[in-house]
């Protein structure tokens, strides 16, 4: 399952990309009015921070295909040819979507509560699909069971689209999807910190240290040790 960071602080994207098996950084408009600072400077700076393979998402923001069309051109030639032009999945945006993957740019269907919406997206030939699984809890539905719908639908219809499960409001969400095969999912660094956020396995670690204390107590490591 690729990995991504749902956010735009550059500090706590490179503490994360430093520890982590990251594949890139996902945002919106919203995430990058978090950091109050030009949202161009800004995604420039994650691009500069990830290198020039990894990916980065990043969505248009007029609401008429034509305008999301320029924006989309105007993002990859900024970022670089691993960027994913997130498009709203709505009337417009599949129109978008449809004409931007006939020129060869790649496309994730944004904003997506219901499995038609993915449907469509993908059908329209977006590289992926984002549903907001909070966001579906929320209203009532179950996030993860809209997601396991979707991507039941893509795989009946053959589609190679890959789902981007969006936001997450905790880590089980996640290992729920991971464990159901999706093929990407994106969060937020304070999701991600709580992957491993365990006292079972604090406490394993601290033992072994004591343990290793015992035998020998004046050197940190096996190199100490050596010499
Ligand atoms: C990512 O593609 C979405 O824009 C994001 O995960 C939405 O997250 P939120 O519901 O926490 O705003």
């Amino acid at each position: 399952m690729e990995l991504y960071i749902d956010d735009a602080n550059v500090n706590e994207i490179r503490r994360l990309i430093d520890i982590y098996p990251i594949d890139g950084v996902t945002t919106n408009p919203s995430i990058l009015a978090k950091t109050g600072s030009n949202p161009v400077e800004v995604l420039k700076e994650i691009r500069t921070i990830l290198g020039p393979e990894s990916r980065i998402f990043a969505q248009t923001i007029p609401m008429d295909a034509d305008g999301m069309i320029r924006d989309a051109h105007a993002l990859v030639t900024l970022l670089g040819k691993h960027t994913v032009v997130k498009i709203p999945s709505i009337p417009e945006g599949f129109k978008a979507i449809r004409e931007l993957s006939q020129q060869g740019l790649t496309t994730c269907g944004t904003v997506v509560y219901t499995p038609m919406q993915a449907y469509l997206a993908a059908k329209a030939g977006a590289a992926y699909v984002a549903p907001y699984i909070n966001r579906i809890d929320n209203m009532g539905f179950d996030g993860v069971e809209t997601v396991k719908k979707i991507q039941m639908i893509l795989n009946l219809h053959q589609f190679k689209t890959k789902i981007l499960a969006a936001s997450f409001k905790n880590s089980q969400q996640v290992l729920d999807l991971c464990a159901f095969g999706i093929k990407a999912a994106t969060c937020a660094p304070s999701v991600i910190d709580g992957f491993v956020k365990n006292a079972a396995i604090d406490s394993a670690v601290q033992d072994f240290l004591k343990d290793f204390s015992k035998i020998a107590p004046n050197s940190a490591s096996i190199a100490d040790l050596i010499g």
